[in-house]
């Protein structure tokens, strides 16, 4: 006579339950921009997925993840660099995220082959040159930055960043240690001043004089370009770029990503993948692309119009990035040649 109610009384109280208790995901995450804030709100708004985030240098977070182990409250990992994603991989700290959506949208090249990670967002790492000084002679390589006739005029920030190690991984893989290790070389002679500040602050020292040529990453330009202050749209149109690497049968212009992985102890794994998916949506695509002046990653996702005023280009293979022991090593290399 008592069974029945109780077993209405349990069915009714899972729905209950789930309302009760307001979803949320916990983002564990080393990107450093504010349109990621936006990016987070609209996956709240779209599903009512509350978006938590835990900020730091990527392999701090993978420490942080590995030392909170079963009891972790991460769901999604996130960080700039492919090598950064292939050391969270090795590291243990991933799972397959086995979304079929996912593999569809974003192009083998941009993925994890182990299905642990993928891209969300590409930029590329470009020479610049001050339009009113002329675009410099015979420079259409990075390998050309180390060239004795660029003495005194590179502008490029220190040795060590991650941006530049990547640059020098790609480089180790395509011409050997021999020769990376001769370019590095190379480019620290040709340095216009000891390697200071980010990326930004080498293509402001071109218009003065001081660097001839600078290099950094695309979206910083676009960042300018995009700018509410005259002086600095004024900048962007000073500014050209090359997109090295271009030639037949050459590799291409170096290229990094951001991606995502599912934590392998990820306690939310159903709203985690739900975010992940979102990731590579024409809305997420959009917001990446167009509030970061990054390339999207999402085959067919449109690119910020001043990205495309940058040019068309044809990037490297991120493969060689994916070795974590390579950068090690692209490292080493520039530290022993006198790249500071
Ligand atoms: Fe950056």
């Amino acid at each position: 006579m008592l069974r029945r109610p109780l077993l209405a009384l349990a069915v009714l109280a899972a729905p209950f339950a789930a309302q009760a208790q307001p979803q949320e995901i916990a983002v564990y995450t080393a990107r450093h921009y504010d349109t990621d804030a936006v990016l987070y709100d609209a996956f709240t708004r779209a599903t009512g997925i509350r978006v938590r985030t835990i900020q730091a240098d990527a392999d701090q977070l993978v420490a942080r993840i590995r030392s909170e182990g079963a009891n972790s409250p991460a769901d999604v990992f996130i960080t700039v660099d492919a090598t950064r994603l292939a050391r969270a991989e090795q590291a243990g700290i991933l799972q397959p995220y086995a979304l079929p959506t996912v593999d569809a949208r974003i192009p083998a090249a941009l993925r994890d082959p182990n299905g642990q990670w993928f891209g969300i967002t590409m930029r590329g790492r470009v020479i610049m040159y001050d339009k009113q000084a002329g675009r410099p002679d015979s420079l259409s390589r990075y390998e050309d930055l180390a060239d004795p006739r660029f003495r005194g005029q590179v502008c490029v920030r220190a040795s060590n960043h991650p941006y530049n190690v990547a640059l020098a991984t790609s480089m180790l893989a395509a011409d050997g240690e021999a020769a990376t290790e001769a370019w590095a070389r190379g480019v620290a002679a040709n340095l216009a001043r000891p390697p200071q500040g980010g990326d930004r602050d080498q293509f402001r020292a071109l218009p003065s004089g001081q660097c001839r040529v600078a290099i950094s990453n695309t979206y910083y330009l676009g960042h300018v370009g995009n700018s509410e202050r005259p002086e600095d749209r004024a900048l962007f149109e000073r500014i050209g770029v090359i997109f090295p690497n271009q030639g037949a049968g050459d590799r291409g212009t170096h290229v990094n990503v951001s991606g995502a992985g599912l934590v392998r102890t990820a306690p939310n794994t159903a709203a985690a993948r739900r975010f992940l998916e979102f990731l590579v949506s024409d809305q997420a695509q959009e917001i990446l692309a167009q509030g970061n002046m990054e390339y999207p990653a999402a085959t067919g996702a449109p690119m910020h119009p001043l990205l495309r005023a940058m040019g068309e280009f044809r990037p490297d293979s991120i493969e060689a990035l994916r070795d974590p022991a390579r950068a090690t090593q692209a490292l080493q290399i520039m530290q022993r040649a006198g790249w500071r």
